[in-house]
């Protein structure tokens, strides 16, 4: 057949050819629909998709590809509706193969207009993207294994800070009982009794604070204030952190907020800081440096309005050859029960997954400075729990 038509040029392409071409398709099912919603045309991707040969597929109402649940919510019917009064239509949900059994479908219906302007059918295009649904999902699957994994270590982490700190506050607690018990001035005594109370309360705070992080889940993303996120952020952290060690704060007021999963900012501000306490040795000061800022391109391509957020220390530095791999996840250069590599990776994917990037400046001997490139999210806060 295809011997007898013309070489095909635009002048020659007639409808004819249109029809050979979408009849040719497999990847799409690409078929005409009158505007009730019956089948009037049927391709071979249609065909290869939903398994209904063109013979037994026309003349059929759309709705048998939907599932019951669809149907009885009248899916069908609204999709046609507002094809027709707004000219498209989109969707994307389960469908039905012949055989009964199910695909994720992305399907676009378009109006299909004569020279009047009357509408005289509708074009249907679906494609089966179960493949990609499938990898999204084993992809979301692994981030939440990551990010449980990831909060294990970070747990271990913050415990074994904290247990010194509960070190400290029973100390304080026992040596006050001990002096109040051989005390008879009560004005002596009053000011033990507030020391017990004061470290009491503290070490309460401290595992309230702990159960809370143990307890985070990966969260949908939402609008957050970064001012406040920081503040809270880092007055947990500093728990974890040995007494040699503080954090300065350089936050500037006003931060853009940004869209995102809290407890993955928490997770990846915790897993910066704890880098730098172990770049240090565990003593000295890290800086903690927050501001707006508009890119235009020059971080990794990225435009817009930005919050960016710098961990900066004077530890050992980062040695460049290592630099390359310093995001893979188990790549470590601490010893065994010291890092497992998961730190950066976590804080790799989560400023990817917001948007945004994260970029080192370092060299050996010189301190690191990490920062996080966070995307301004200028949307109504309805949605904005903390
Ligand atoms: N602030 C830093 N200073 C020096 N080296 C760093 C710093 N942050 C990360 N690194 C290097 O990157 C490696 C990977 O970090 P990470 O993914 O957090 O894993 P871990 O801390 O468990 O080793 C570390 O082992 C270390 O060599
Ligand atoms: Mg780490």
């Amino acid at each position: 057949m295809n011997s007898q038509l013309a070489p095909l040029s635009s002048s020659t392409l007639n409808e004819r050819h249109y029809e050979m071409l979408v009849q040719a398709v497999v990847d799409y099912a690409i078929y005409m629909l009158d505007p009730a919603g019956y089948v009037v045309s049927w391709n071979a991707g249609a065909a290869r998709i939903k398994g209904y040969e063109a013979g037994e597929a026309i003349g059929l109402h759309l709705s048998v590809f939907y599932t019951d649940e669809d149907r009885r919510i009248d899916k069908p019917r609204h999709l046609l509706d507002r094809a027709l009064r707004e000219g498209r239509a989109q969707d994307e949900g389960w469908r039905l193969r012949k055989d009964g059994t199910r695909f994720w479908a992305l399907v676009v219906i378009d109006a299909i207009r004569n020279e009047q302007g009357e509408i005289i059918g509708l074009a249907k295009i679906t494609r089966d993207i179960t493949d990609r649904r499938e990898a999204e999902e084993r992809y979301d699957a692994l981030r939440a294994q990551l990010f449980q994994a990831q909060k294990l270590e970070a747990l271990g982490q913050l415990s074994g800070g904290m247990a010194h700190d509960f070190n400290n506050l029973l100390t304080i607690i026992l040596s006050a009982a001990k002096l109040a018990s051989r005390s008879n001035d009560p004005a002596r005594l009053a000011s033990l009794l507030d020391n017990i109370q004061a470290a009491g309360e503290r070490g309460a705070q401290m595992t309230r604070n702990l159960l809370t992080f143990a307890r985070c889940e990966p969260k949908p993303n939402h609008l957050v204030d970064i001012n406040q996120l920081l503040a809270a952020a880092t007055s947990f952290i500093t728990q974890a952190l040995p007494q040699t060690m503080t954090i300065e704060m350089q936050v500037d007021d006003g931060l853009h907020r940004v869209q995102l999963d809290p407890s993955e900012l928490d997770m990846a501000l915790l897993n910066l800081i704890l880098n730098a306490r172990d770049a240090m040795g565990g003593r000295g000061t890290i800086t903690l440096q927050a501001s707006n800022r508009r890119l235009a391109g020059e971080v990794d391509g990225l435009h817009g309005e930005f919050v960016v957020i710098a961990v900066v220390d004077q530890g050992c530095g980062i040695d460049p050859a290592i630099l390359p791999r310093l995001f893979e996840p188990f790549f470590t250069t601490k010893g065994i029960g010291k890092g497992t590599g998961l730190g950066l990776s976590q804080v790799y994917g989560f400023a990817r997954q917001a948007g945004g990037c994260v970029q080192v400046e370092s060299s050996t001997g010189r301190g690191a400075t990490l920062k996080l490139y966070l995307p301004a999210s200028f949307g109504r806060a309805t949605d904005a729990q903390a």
